[in-house]
């Protein structure tokens, strides 16, 4: 896919400034780059770690871009400025009379993004020795099967259990007969079960960091974008009813302490 795009646009750097404090991934190589500014240089310590070469490249995906001047990106700033607004109950909501099916799309793509580069800042965590079996606490072990290519099970690490998973979510984004980006081209009938899966399995992602790398997400200061993220995630399933109660089993305690305090 287009590595020559930054995987990260711009503005939405604008609008989380917080993600800046990746860099502390990358100091030595941050420092050796005098006279570009911080933005740029580090947009390019970015571009370089997921063009392949370093380990951590498999398990980077691109960003997936929402073009400029699309409506559904103009869906996609709606739904950012709603969250500066700090109510996550009324930003989730659909806006008025938008199509439900681009209302997910458009959500679905940006969790995706977000899960992706919180994942990214602790693959160095997360390897075949930490993490032999993919996990989320002691009770829950996933096995990958995505249905289609792999039709049974297989126990593997939690890096290639995600990389797996990352893929495939990738390419389901990537497939225009799933997630349309011209106007006018209609979603299929079967749009809101893909996004279902989808969204089942990325929060699988965000229960193995919280159960197993929650050390290193407070190190590299993380933990308030880990939170928002994931707070951001569960109040846009729990509004549209989105992934099952029992999936959801391994942070139930955590959804019950983030929630509670807006009900
Ligand atoms: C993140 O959430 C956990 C669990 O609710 C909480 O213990 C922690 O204080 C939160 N951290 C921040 C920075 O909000
Ligand atoms: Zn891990």
């Amino acid at each position: 896919m287009c590595s020559q795009n930054f995987p990260l646009g711009l503005s939405y750097l604008l609008v989380k400034p917080s993600l800046l404090a990746l860099e502390i991934d990358w100091p030595s190589k941050m420092s050796k780059r005098a006279g570009e500014n911080k933005l740029e240089s580090w947009m390019l310590i970015w571009k370089e770690k997921t063009s392949g070469g370093s380990r951590s490249s498999k398990t980077f995906k691109p960003k997936k871009n929402i073009p400029e001047g699309s409506h559904q990106y103009e869906l996609l700033k709606h739904a950012e400025a709603t969250l500066g607004s700090g109510n996550l109950r009324m930003a989730v909501m659909l806006p008025e009379g938008e199509d439900l099916n681009e209302w997910v799309a458009v959500n679905t793509v940006d969790f995706f993004n977000q899960i992706n580069m919180l994942y990214g800042t602790i693959t160095d965590f997360c390897t075949e020795e930490s993490c032999p079996v993919m996990s989320a606490g002691p009770k829950y072990e996933y096995h990958w099967a995505d249905g289609t290519n792999i039709k049974k099970p297989i126990k593997c690490s939690a890096p290639k259990y995600i990389d797996y998973l990352m893929t495939w979510v990738q390419d389901q984004l990537d497939d225009e007969t799933l997630f349309p980006s011209k106007i006018g081209v209609p979603f299929p009938k079967n749009f809101m079960s893909v996004a279902k899966t989808i969204l089942k399995r990325l929060f699988r992602v965000y229960a193995h960091i919280y159960h197993q790398h929650f050390d290193p997400v407070i190190q590299l200061q993380e933990e308030a974008h880990l939170n928002t993220s994931f707070k951001h995630f569960i109040f846009f399933v729990q509004e549209f009813n989105l992934i099952d109660r029992r999936e959801l089993a391994p942070l139930q305690e955590l959804i019950e302490k983030l929630t509670s305090k807006d009900r």
